[in-house]
């Protein structure tokens, strides 16, 4: 065993209506990876910020180096060593990236704050990310994967003892994956304490040291990590619970519910761009989207839900054109449903409820002789929340004070309720747990049998292979490659998505 640098002991949280964390012990090894796993809504970010001083316990001790602390906040913490990467970026989207980092540390220099100082820690703190990021590029404008790095980046300027990484993977693409975890033995090797939480078992596998389990804001589990396989992790996660997502099986219709001819899309401020792109989706049938980060998958899905009005190329859904001038809210009316990649920004109204924020896209269906009945669209919602298990003390409950898991679950839950003709979905599995994702995906297959068609983005290569009827590779805005179901493999798709950028 490695030596215990952090401990918290015997913490508690209850928030109206929900008891987050009882009794939890949790220890952190120096020179380790410290897993922590469970479901979402099981309480990992609220015990993650309560030991980054963010949140306050209701109860409980917490231990540094075997000495009693506690953290009024987050910048207390930060000074004794203990930084965190939050699950909800915490970047001002119209702040450089340099001030971003030192956002409220800036340096000063007679009386002024050093922009050269700030510019040159930042392309130092992103070189040994491996990242060329422009330090005076405004973080609003970069893609979410981008500025998940620059969040490490601005925890990892200060030298931490202990550094939390509450999923910092969920929006990198597999390179970059790599990237970071050669990032993370760099800094065990200095002796840094790395908290690790992420959904992605294969991961937690391949990188962890000790791993620990809550599950209903109860430790489940603690061990080392050695010799443990994903069937342990899950047993302790979910007890019994079976995950079996069968493929629908139902053949497509002929007919293509969704027609893409010459789709282009000149270079947007990430870089990205869509290059005269043709294909088509049929009725039932689900279509995986692969790439590796800046493919432009996600421009590709934007320019079909309308949200780049000066892309060029022909459209059409059901057989009738959608000019490119056509707006989103026409788009959603003809049947077209996006669910955006970065859930947070675009997918929900922060100062609304869950109920709310599920039915937000469906008011007209529930406006009645024009007024709205006060429980509008009650029992969709209450289907939507049993259907995806989102963990919520009830509808009514405020959508921020949701974890970050069940906030990504109703965003879903709110798009599947409109029943679109085609559903367009960007990295659907993101931040979600296990059984979460088993239950959007068979909601997935059953939709599809009903004749939906359905275009998803996936940087998980599993997700893809046991999905999609088929699959187009994209590489530097082409389409590059086309997959049949069951005519490829994992190894397959990394080989295409690859040698593609290689030939373009
Ligand atoms: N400010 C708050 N007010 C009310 N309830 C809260 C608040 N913050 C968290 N909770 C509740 O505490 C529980 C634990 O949430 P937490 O965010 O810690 O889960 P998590 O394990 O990080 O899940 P995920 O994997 O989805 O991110 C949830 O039921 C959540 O709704
Ligand atoms: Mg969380």
């Amino acid at each position: 065993m490695g030596r215990v640098i952090f401990q918290a002991k015997q913490i508690c949280k209850s928030y109206p209506g929900t008891i987050a964390l009882d009794h939890v012990d949790f220890t952190a090894y120096a020179g380790s990876v410290n897993i922590l796993v469970g479901e979402n809504g099981a309480g990992k970010s609220t015990l993650m910020k309560i030991i980054a001083g963010a949140v306050q316990p209701t109860e409980g001790q917490l231990l540094l180096d075997g000495e009693p602390v506690a953290f009024a906040t987050p910048t207390e913490a930060a000074e004794k060593g203990v930084g965190i990467v939050y699950q909800e970026l915490d970047l001002c989207p119209n702040m450089t990236v340099a001030e971003n980092i030192f956002l409220g540390h800036e340096p000063v220099k007679h009386g002024v704050i050093n922009r050269q100082h700030q510019d040159d820690v930042t392309r130092h703190v992103l070189d040994r990310l491996d990242h060329k990021i422009d330090p005076d590029q405004v973080v609003g404008e970069l893609g979410v994967s981008t500025q998940q790095i620059v969040a490490i980046a601005k925890a990892l300027r200060r030298d931490a003892k202990v550094l939390i990484m509450d999923e910092p993977t969920s929006a990198l693409s597999a390179g970059e994956v790599e990237t970071l975890f050669r990032l993370i033995r760099d800094l065990k090797a200095q002796g840094v304490a790395i908290i690790y939480i992420s959904h992605r078992l294969e991961e937690l596998i391949e990188i962890g040291d000790y791993i620990t389990v809550l599950r209903d804001g109860k430790i489940s589990a603690h061990a080392e990590m050695d010799g443990l396989d994903i069937p342990w992790i899950l047993r302790q996660m979910l007890g019994d619970t079976k995950l079996d997502v069968p493929h629908h099986g139902a053949e497509p219709s002929v007919d293509p519910i969704l027609s893409v001819r010459n789709l282009s899309l000149p270079h947007t401020d990430s870089g990205a761009k869509v290059d005269n792109v043709s294909f088509d989706v049929k009725a039932g049938e689900i279509v995986g989207l692969f790439g590796l980060m800046g493919a432009g998958r996600t421009e590709l899905l934007e320019c079909l839900m309308g949200l780049h009005p000066e892309a060029s190329g022909q459209v059409e859904l059901a057989g009738e054109t959608l000019g490119a001038r056509l707006g989103v809210e026409q788009r959603i009316d003809r049947g077209m449903m996006l669910i955006p990649e970065d859930r947070q920004a675009a997918g929900i109204v922060q100062t609304m409820t869950l109920g709310e924020n599920i039915s937000l896209a469906n008011l007209t269906r529930y406006e009645r002789f024009g007024w709205l009945p006060r429980n509008f669209g009650a029992r969709d919602v209450a289907s939507t929340i049993k259907e995806l298990a989102i963990k919520a003390t009830s509808a009514a409950q405020m959508i921020t004070t949701l974890s970050g898991g069940n906030q990504q679950k109703a965003i879903v839950g709110k798009a599947l309720l409109i029943r679109p003709r085609l559903l367009l979905m960007d990295e659907p599995g993101r931040g979600i747990d296990v059984k979460a994702k088993a239950e959007i995906f068979t909601i997935m297959n059953r939709l599809a049998t009903e004749g939906i068609g359905i275009l998803f983005v996936s940087s998980e290569m599993k997700e893809i292979v046991a999905l999609a009827d088929r699959t187009l590779v994209m590489s530097e805005g082409r389409i590059t490659a086309e997959l049949a179901r069951g005519k490829y493999d994992e190894n397959d798709l990394m080989v295409s998505a690859a040698r593609a950028r290689e030939a373009v």
